[in-house]
């Protein structure tokens, strides 16, 4: 990436005005040795930040290496004097490598699913930021030029993330409209157009809400080569833009912070909606369904954080399946499984996920293993809040060959073993004084799903039932073959 660089940033500046400061004092037999090694060292700092930064930032994909390639080695006076775009753009215009991905750990950070970017030149920072939605995510990039959709796409197309792409061209002012009209939302907003037209935008998203509540909004270049703060500033794109920080700054629906990345960014959050400012402004029931129980919003207080679960089964199927749920709700989860090879290597999964969970060998139609299984999640974690009785049993036989050892075998995991976990886990419940027990049953004791014989779904029923008549059913959720 070694292209001839124009002082872009207010680092840039400072590399350059030492640059020069120390050819000056080479030159000059009255400068003190002392000022000249002060000199070095400051160049040395500064000149070696970006490099720095950029070394130890994760690498970027093949797709972005390509794309900055092809932006930085493209001839964009000559697009101009072709009349192929409106502006002059400079390529220095670029999200690069480190924004690029500071901009991706925001979404990721911010869980974002939605993105708006308004300005996206050839696209550097709408992929970055694509690469770090989820599979189903989307991001709207505005961008004045058709030339600039064209010269992205053939990259995008070729990205596995470029899919979430849509590029809207013409003003973005007139793509805002459009996607107020038709309700849109975005949870982060990328500003980085036209300089002037920043507030404008600013206001128009917030008016308009087309920031969800929890959403935030990134606004590129807000140092913009330092001259926001220089006092001698006369440049246009300067003055806006300290005209909008100032106007950010004072904004009391919002907090700022600019963080002096490359040309600076700024992160903007709208202020929790309980703030006394925006309390006082209108006629507002200040009580928990405004602010949320303990101003948490509702799916955040469905979270299992601090939450202890185990699975019974869990080392497969639909066991398995409810300790990752559990475990990406927060939950630490004791994956219990006769196979201890299949609950280890669900832990393992689990661990990838950043989930505590711990494997457990038990048979649960045993009542010395489900005791163990009780006393070594009491042992390890304190408590038991959810118990997720999956484990079970199907050897599917015709009704009229099945034996009397099969029956007792099925009835033994199914309904004996499932009562001898509820009663266990129960009784460290009923100390705690909370708990849920979620009993999994199949649906082939409502409805003959599959070709199952008729002796297997009255087993089946009767499970049920006689689980319902034990006091112990909390949910019967449908048990997939
Ligand atoms: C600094 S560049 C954007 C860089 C881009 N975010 C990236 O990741 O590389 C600014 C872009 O804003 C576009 N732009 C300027 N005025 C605009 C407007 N009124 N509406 C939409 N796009 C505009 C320019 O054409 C240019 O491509």
């Amino acid at each position: 990436m070694l292209h001839e660089k124009v002082p872009d940033t207010p680092v840039e500046v400072i590399v350059d005005l030492l640059t020069k400061a120390k050819g000056i004092a080479a030159t000059c037999a009255a400068v003190p040795e002392e000022l000249k090694t002060h000199l070095k060292k400051a160049l040395d700092i500064a000149s070696g930040l970006d490099d720095y930064l950029e070394k130890m930032t994760t690498k970027e994909s093949e797709h972005l290496a390509e794309l900055y390639e092809k932006t930085v080695s493209h001839d964009w006076d000559q697009v101009f004097k072709e009349g192929k775009t409106k502006f002059q753009l400079p390529k220095e215009c670029i999200t690069g490598h480190v924004e690029g991905q500071a901009l991706k750990m925001l979404i990721h950070m911010s869980h974002a699913r939605r993105v708006l970017e308004i300005g996206m030149f050839t696209g550097y920072g709408a992929l970055s930021m694509a690469e770090g939605l989820p599979d189903d995510g989307c991001l709207v990039a505005c961008e004045l030029e058709p030339y600039l959709k064209e010269f992205a796409q053939p990259i995008f197309d070729k990205s596995p993330h470029g899919k979430k792409i849509t590029v809207k061209t013409g003003p973005a002012m007139d793509t805002l409209k459009e996607l107020v009209a038709a309700g849109d939302q975005f949870d982060m907003v990328f500003i980085d157009a036209d300089k002037s037209n920043y507030i404008n935008y600013y206001n128009f998203i917030m008016d308009n809400n087309l920031l969800t509540l929890q959403g935030v909004i990134c606004v590129d270049n807000s140092l913009f080569k330092a001259k926001v703060y220089l006092k001698d500033t006369t440049d246009s794109n300067g003055l806006a833009l300290r005209e909008f920080n100032q106007f950010i700054a004072n904004d009391p629906r919002v907090e700022q912070v600019i963080v002096p990345l490359r040309d600076g960014i700024s992160l903007i959050r709208r202020v929790s909606v309980a703030s006394t400012h925006l309390l006082s402004q209108a006629n507002i029931t200040d009580d928990e369904v405004f602010r949320g129980v303990q101003g948490r919003s509702i799916l955040n207080r469905m979270r299992l954080d601090g939450k202890v679960a185990y699975v019974t089964g869990g080392g497969q199927g639909i066991g398995r399946g409810f300790a990752h749920a559990l475990g990406e709700a927060g939950a630490k989860v004791a994956v219990v499984d006769m196979d201890r090879t299949k609950a280890q290597a669900v832990v393992k999964e689990l661990f990838l996920k950043g989930v505590h969970a711990i494997p457990i060998k038990a048979d649960i139609s045993k009542s010395d293993d489900v005791q163990r299984m009780v006393d070594t999640i009491v042992s390890k974690w304190g408590a038991i809040h959810i118990a997720c009785n999956n484990a079970g049993i199907n050897k599917n036989s015709a009704s009229e060959d099945t034996s009397l050892e099969e029956w007792d075998q099925t009835f033994n995991v199914n309904l004996r073993g499932t009562f001898m976990c509820c009663q266990a886990a129960g009784r460290v419940m009923l100390k705690q004084g909370y708990g849920k027990i979620i009993n999994t049953a199949s649906m082939a004791s409502l409805i003959e799903n599959h070709s199952e014989r008729h002796y297997l779904q009255m087993e089946k029923r009767g499970t049920v039932l006689n689980l319902l008549k034990s006091g112990w059913y909390t949910k019967i959720t449908p048990r997939q073959h």
